[in-house]
């Protein structure tokens, strides 16, 4: 009989990108089109986030970096930050020793000690407890955005520049990535934005310079493991120039 080859079988496994990023929206509207309040959406969104971690680790992607709160979401209403906190708690413990089974490494980019103290003080010590784990890095963009980011880094540049630690004419492209929360994290192959929106909201501009982009209509309730074998091959098809023109690859 003859047999469809399934998306993940169509994955080349010699090319899996190493650095997956996804920008994890449509929740409230999941929610809202179930009857439900936004939060009802938040909670779902976790099945997604477990789904997609087990599958990234399971395919050896090395670092798969999920926006889940941007300094702007501070905007919204407050019991809805409230109940995305503390969801974030309950999150964490539930699941820690799921992560440390699995060898996955938590790990936070953004002001995350800006945070609600009990919030900071949860990710530091799940982020303690996983830190010699070798599998997937698994990290949070919390209270996370990139102009904070680049601005950040750029103070921090100018002190060691007053400090005569570094002298301005040695500033590279180096320093700055450096200097940023995803120091020493190679920036991504592929970023991934769900709910039909086609913008990245402050998320990794410089990390983003030659990133592949995958949007789908998805919202990310819905978002599984097929979903993220989709995006990869897709990504897959894809030409990376960098420049170049295709005869030079
Ligand atoms: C993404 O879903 C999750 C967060 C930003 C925390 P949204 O809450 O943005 O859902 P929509 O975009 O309103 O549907
Ligand atoms: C981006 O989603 C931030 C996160 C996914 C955490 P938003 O839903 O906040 O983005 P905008 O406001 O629609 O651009
Ligand atoms: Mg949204």
């Amino acid at each position: 009989m003859f047999k469809f080859m399934s998306l993940k079988e169509s994955i080349v496994k010699e090319q899996i990108p190493q650095h997956i990023a996804i920008i994890m929206d449509g929740n409230g509207r999941w929610a809202k089109k179930r009857g439900n309040q936004r939060i009802f959406g938040h909670r779902n969104g976790v099945n997604a986030v477990r789904a997609v971690t087990e599958a990234a680790g399971e395919l050896g992607v090395k670092y798969l970096t999920l926006y889940a709160f941007s300094t702007e979401n501070w905007n919204r209403p407050r019991p809805e930050i409230e109940a995305l906190m503390s969801l974030l708690v309950s999150t964490i413990n539930s699941e820690t020793d799921t992560l440390l089974k699995n060898g996955v490494c938590l790990r936070t980019i953004g002001d995350t000690e800006s945070l609600p103290p009990s919030v900071a003080a949860k990710l530091k010590e799940a982020t303690a407890k996983t830190s010699g784990c070798n599998g997937l890095n698994l990290i949070l963009a919390l209270n996370y955005s990139s102009r904070w980011e680049i601005t950040n880094a750029m103070t921090r540049i100018a002190k060691s520049v007053l400090d005569g630690q570094i002298s301005p004419a040695n500033i590279t492209s180096e320093t700055i990535s450096s200097h940023l929360c995803t120091g020493g994290i190679p920036d991504p192959e592929l970023i991934i934005r769900t709910s039909g929106e086609y913008r990245l909201s402050n998320f990794l501009l410089w990390q983003a310079a030659y990133s592949e982009f995958y949007f789908t209509d998805v919202l990310w309730p819905d978002f599984d493991k097929e979903e993220l074998y989709r995006a990869i091959v897709d990504f897959q098809k894809r030409e990376r120039r960098f420049g170049k023109i295709s005869e030079q690859l």
